[in-house]
């Protein structure tokens, strides 16, 4: 039983140690927390996801708005919580149905857009990422 957990903790340790390896470059795909699915990006659903996001999340969000709402783009945070953001749908205008022109996969491909082109997805010092 010991020698097991040791191997299994061992393993865990090396997994880790392989995502850190794998989060320097820009992600590839997300775990969807709401569904709890991964979604492997592809060039045409980052590509609406990203039209998306300024057809309608921009058209609030802009420097210099009359709404109040902050400016936002895809590195203002993280993506851990830009997730946090589509899971649990805290933000006023989530709640107040400045959302509702939106349906689910197309909220989740928003999301992968941000997600994958988030605050802390670009690092300039990896070769994957140059270019
Ligand atoms: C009709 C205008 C409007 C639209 C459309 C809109 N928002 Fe907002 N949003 C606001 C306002 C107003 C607030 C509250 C002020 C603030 O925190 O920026 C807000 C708050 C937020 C916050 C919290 C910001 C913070 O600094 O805490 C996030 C995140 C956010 N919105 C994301 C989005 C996303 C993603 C979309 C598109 C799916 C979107 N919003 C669409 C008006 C809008």
């Amino acid at each position: 039983m010991r020698g097991r957990t040791i191997l299994m903790t061992g393993g865990l340790l090396l997994a880790l140690v392989g995502m850190v390896a794998v989060v320097q470059a820009r992600p590839t795909k997300r775990l969807d927390p709401t569904t709890n699915t991964c979604r492997v990006f592809t060039l045409g659903g980052i590509e609406e996801g990203q039209h998306l996001f300024r057809s309608v999340c921009k058209s609030c969000h802009f420097r210099g708005n009359k709404v109040g709402a902050h400016f936002l783009y895809s590195e203002s945070l993280i993506s851990k919580a830009w997730n946090r953001v589509f899971a649990e749908r805290y933000p006023a205008c989530a709640k107040n149905g400045s959302w509702a022109s939106l349906n689910d996969e197309q909220l989740r491909r928003i999301n992968d857009f941000l997600y994958m082109n988030s605050g802390d997805s670009y690092d300039p010092n990896n070769a994957m990422d140059c270019g």
